[in-house]
């Protein structure tokens, strides 16, 4: 709810221009906006913010994060509690409804979206296009984009049925995509998912089993996929969320805006730092491993050499990333199943994050690991190929795409996103005939 505050903002101009009152809104916790929406019309004059550093692109219910805390909230819910005592179903249900489901609600719920596990049989044909060696985002942006053209039944985002059947089909379908991706590239036969398992154990399964052999999923291992899809599930309005939003509010179909959301989270300074960072990691172990992080170190610190050390930094959390602890301790609970306490890189990895929080580069910028930063070892141990960590990402995102994307259209005030820029370029000029240019 968006409560008026007492206190307003005036702007005054040096040059004697009309100033201007703005009105300031208050939210639930966090802090206060300035609502500039009159701003162009009385004053002629944009805001400026490239990045949106300073900027509410609109008002939410779903997510709330304290960068200075360290804290990150679904519904209200401490990710700390929800990481514990429920699955990442619940997590689905809370996000998309705003409460935790009772027993019923929850047994009636994950029948729903075990029941649209399946994709058409078609779709396995668009993966002929690709190259066995194509990147897995590269399949995931193609074939979330895809589903538009099966669902038809689901494609009106401004009807509320279409809308949550269409939630309810990518959240459910977006395992068995993934796992046909990695298939393909492994060539290896498909595996239909089976709907007497977990959401976390049919996963598991269509990525691990042929047709071969019965799998039997390792109990604690599908537990920690669970909790990574939970820990990824939603995070405000991050790069991809805003790009879902941006690319819903055309009233475009919830698959294509899912797609606009996967093509986004590739990047490595988004959802791709999980796999980059895995790399990192294995860069240094190549230079040396732990005798060699003083001199890696030194390399992000040299601004000319453009490394950064990935999975550190966020732009909203100043404090330790509330995700990041959990997934340490995911990691920990995996490489003790699996007996491998003394993984080279997990222990690398804890080395660097100790050198780094000591060094005051780190502490000055406040950087300090974020959710990609174990998560790429845990699923590497799990057994999940480097290339598809993001692809893992945006299957545990997809929920929250959607609930903020449907969040946006149910919002009365909507409008489609269209911001203004600074001009720069040529002032109006002639053309010169070719023959004089
Ligand atoms: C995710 O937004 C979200 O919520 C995203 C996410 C989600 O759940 O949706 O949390 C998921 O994307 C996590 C972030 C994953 N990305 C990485 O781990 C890539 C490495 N991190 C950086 O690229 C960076 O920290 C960002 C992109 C995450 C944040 O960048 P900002 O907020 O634009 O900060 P900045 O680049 O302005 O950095 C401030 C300073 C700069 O130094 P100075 O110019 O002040 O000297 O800190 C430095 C940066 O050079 N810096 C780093 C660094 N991150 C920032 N230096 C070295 N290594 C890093 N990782």
């Amino acid at each position: 709810m968006m409560t008026p505050s007492d206190i307003k903002a005036t702007l005054a101009f040096s040059d004697g221009s009309p100033s201007m009152e703005l009105p300031i809104y208050k939210g639930s916790i966090g802090p206060d906006v300035i609502d500039i929406r009159k701003l162009y019309a009385q004053t002629g004059k944009f805001t400026y913010d490239p990045g949106f550093l300073s900027t509410a692109s609109c008002n939410s219910t779903i997510t709330y994060i304290d960068g200075d805390k360290g804290e990150l909230l679904y519904r209200g819910y401490p990710i700390e509690q929800l990481a514990v005592n429920c699955d990442y179903l619940e997590t689905c249900y809370l996000l998309l409804y705003g409460e935790l489901p009772n027993a019923s609600q929850k047994e009636a719920f994950n029948q729903r979206v075990m029941r649209h596990t399946m994709v058409n049989e078609q779709m396995q044909f668009f993966l002929r296009g690709f190259r066995r060696d194509a990147h897995p985002m590269a399949v995931m942006t193609g074939l979330v984009g895809a589903l538009s053209a099966f669902y038809h039944d689901s494609t009106d985002v401004h009807n509320p049925e279409h809308r949550e059947i269409a939630a309810i089909r990518l959240i459910a379908k977006m395992p068995t995509l993934v796992a046909m991706a990695y298939k393909y590239t492994v060539g290896q036969p498909y595996i239909y998912p089976k709907n007497d398992l977990s959401y976390a154990g049919n996963f598991m399964r269509m990525m691990f089993a042929t047709p071969c052999e019965e799998y039997k999923p390792n109990e604690v291992l599908v537990r920690a996929m669970d909790r990574i899809f939970t820990l990824h599930a939603d995070h405000e309005q991050n790069a991809s969320t805003s790009t879902v939003r941006l690319c819903g509010s055309s009233g475009t179909n919830p698959f294509a805006a899912i797609a606009a959301g996967v093509a986004c989270l590739w990047g490595p300074a988004h959802g791709g730092a999980n796999e980059a960072c895995l790399e990192m990691l294995g860069d240094i172990q190549q230079m040396g491993g732990v005798a060699k992080i003083g001199e890696f170190i030194g390399k992000v610190k040299d601004k000319n050499s453009g490394v950064k050390l990935m999975g550190f930094g966020h732009r909203v959390y100043k404090n330790y990333d509330p995700r990041a602890k959990l997934m340490r301790e995911t990691c920990y609970e995996v490489l003790n199943e699996l007996g491998l306490q003394d993984d080279p890189l997990f222990k690398l990895a804890m080395e660097l994050e100790k050198i780094a929080l000591e060094d005051e580069y780190f502490v000055a910028r406040k950087l300090y690991p974020n959710v990609d930063f174990y998560s790429g070892i845990v699923q590497r141990a799990i057994g999940i190929p480097v290339p598809l960590f993001t692809a893992i990402f945006a299957l545990a995102r997809t929920v929250g795409w959607i609930a903020q994307l449907n969040e946006m259209i149910g919002d009365p005030e909507y409008k489609i996103g269209r911001p203004r820029q600074l001009f720069v370029g040529a002032k109006s000029r002639n053309v010169t005939p070719l023959a004089q240019r």
